[in-house]
């Protein structure tokens, strides 16, 4: 029979997302680099469906029905080209190459106007959710042509997580869309992961708890606003115990956090665009301290800290105010990536519907998380919404925790416990708010040793003063 949809790459993700498309009875056509692996997922796996193996990539590619769909889930950059140079010659005009990997936006924009140029559709496809979600149900965040997006979002939509009902995978925008969608996914996936980081260093040394304490103050938390898998995980994991050394398991653990780079992607493109992403660029950043070994090397033991210590009286409180911290924090985060995703799309005539993104986000990938009907509704209430901070939900449910937020910063700071995603983000929270910022002597500087011109409060226009003549100023 004719397969309805290929995969090629079998490691884990390619395998796992071929076997939720048997399992939802699509014939799939499976191919590998090394033959060993397609016969290994067949013989492992074969009753769960029907695969179609082929050890060549032209029998591959023969064993497809038309329009072809192939999924190619190999390992960013060269690889995928690899892959896509084999295929491209084999295929015909209007067939789809769908790369699922974690490409870098810019590398699908190219890859799909080389391919349109060839009559082919190539759809760049965020997935989200590992190994587990590839298996059982991913967000699944596609980009390209709409016209592919009809024969194979229903595909994509059927195995896709659920949440009530609703597929967990829409159609995100053209080109680079759905990668960069991903990317921003990730981004946020670091600031949530640093925040609560944050979160359990403060209940840690505020409270002198342990790990198994921690465990359950995540595990109530997880019953409200913050439930979300990233929470769940954290309980699960603060309750783990090495079996070597009979700890807990996180303090076993070398605390340097590696990356693979999606969020340093993020972070760079909101340099680029301009957008303050400052909660996912100090998580970013955080991994990057964690990991600068000479400097904390020197610094430890060195630099003064002057700190005093948490002066903890009410326990409950003292958790609630973190509560309510992280979760002012967390709205932050996504706030900014947020705009980030309105300002790429802007940029890229993408038309993205970041209320559907947060739809889509609702189950199946690392961020899901109840708080994200929360967003959809944001925007369902403005689709133009220029800062989900300010929408009515979240003025009110980050307004409730304000006054714990600047607690729970300052005793850090005096205590010397570091906070950069919490502290930052309250930094943004009060400079989006303020009523007049300090840029204004920015500007006035920049003028004073560049000439580099600044705008007037009390009329239009664009002026420079002679600073070193007779100072007076001219339209400029
Ligand atoms: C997902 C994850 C996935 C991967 C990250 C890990 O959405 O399923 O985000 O893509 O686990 O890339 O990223 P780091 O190795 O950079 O932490």
């Amino acid at each position: 029979p004719a397969a309805q949809i290929g995969v090629t790459g079998l490691a884990v993700m390619g395998r796992n997302l071929a076997r939720n498309l048997a399992r939802h009875g699509y014939t799939v056509a499976v191919h590998n680099r090394s033959y060993a692996k397609t016969e290994s997922l067949v013989a492992d796996h074969g009753d769960e469906g029907t695969f179609v193996p082929s050890e060549s990539v032209e029998d591959f590619v023969a064993s497809l029905a038309r329009p072809r769909k192939v999924i190619v889930m190999v390992k960013a950059g060269g690889p995928t080209d690899a892959v896509i140079d084999e295929l491209v010659p084999l295929l015909d005009e209007g067939d789809i190459v769908i790369d699922a990997g974690n490409a870098h936006f810019p590398d699908t924009r190219r890859r799909e106007a080389a391919l349109k140029a060839k009559g082919l559709h190539f759809v760049g496809t965020g997935v989200s959710g590992g190994e587990e979600g590839a298996l059982n149900g991913p967000s699944i965040m596609p980009g390209g042509s709409r016209e592919s997006y009809e024969v194979l979002g229903p595909i994509l939509e059927d195995i896709s997580a659920k949440v009530d009902g609703t597929p967990c995978c829409t159609y995100v925008g053209p080109d680079g869309a759905g990668h960069f969608v991903k990317m921003v996914h990730n981004g946020i996936e670091y600031a949530d992961m640093q925040l609560i980081a944050e979160a359990y260093d403060l209940l840690k040394q505020g409270l002198g708890a342990s790990a198994a304490e921690i465990a359950d103050i995540f595990r109530t938390w997880n019953e409200g606003d913050l439930e979300s898998f990233l929470i769940e995980i954290t309980a699960e994991v603060l309750s783990q115990v090495d079996a070597e050394t009979g700890s807990a398991f996180v303090d076993v653990v070398l605390d340097q956090a590696e990356q693979k780079g999606t969020g340093r992607w993020t972070v760079q493109n909101g340099l680029d665009l301009g957008v303050p992403i400052t909660g996912i660029a100090e998580a970013t950043f955080a991994r990057a301290l964690s990991g600068s070994v000479p400097q904390r090397t020197a610094a430890v033991g060195t630099l003064p800290a002057h700190a005093q210590a948490f002066d903890v009286t009410d326990r409950e409180a003292f958790i609630e105010d973190v509560r309510l911290a992280l979760y002012a924090s967390k709205v932050v985060a996504y706030s900014q990536g947020f705009d980030q995703i309105a300002a790429a799309s802007a940029e890229n005539d993408w038309a993205i519907d970041r209320g559907a993104m947060a739809r889509i986000w609702r189950g199946g990938c690392i961020i899901r998380a109840r708080f994200l009907n929360r967003i959809t509704e944001a925007y369902e209430r403005d689709a133009d919404l220029p800062l989900l901070l300010a929408d009515e939900y979240f003025t009110g449910a980050v307004g409730n925790g304000v006054q714990a937020w600047r607690r729970v910063v300052s005793q850090a700071a005096l205590a010397g416990v570091p906070t950069p995603a919490f502290s930052s983000s309250l930094a943004y929270y009060d400079g989006v708010r303020a009523e007049r910022l300090p840029a204004s002597l920015i500007q006035a500087q920049r003028d004073f040793f560049g000439a580099h011109t600044y705008r007037r409060t009390d009329k239009d226009g664009t002026f420079h003063t002679d600073w070193s003549g007779d100072r007076t100023e001219q339209p400029a």
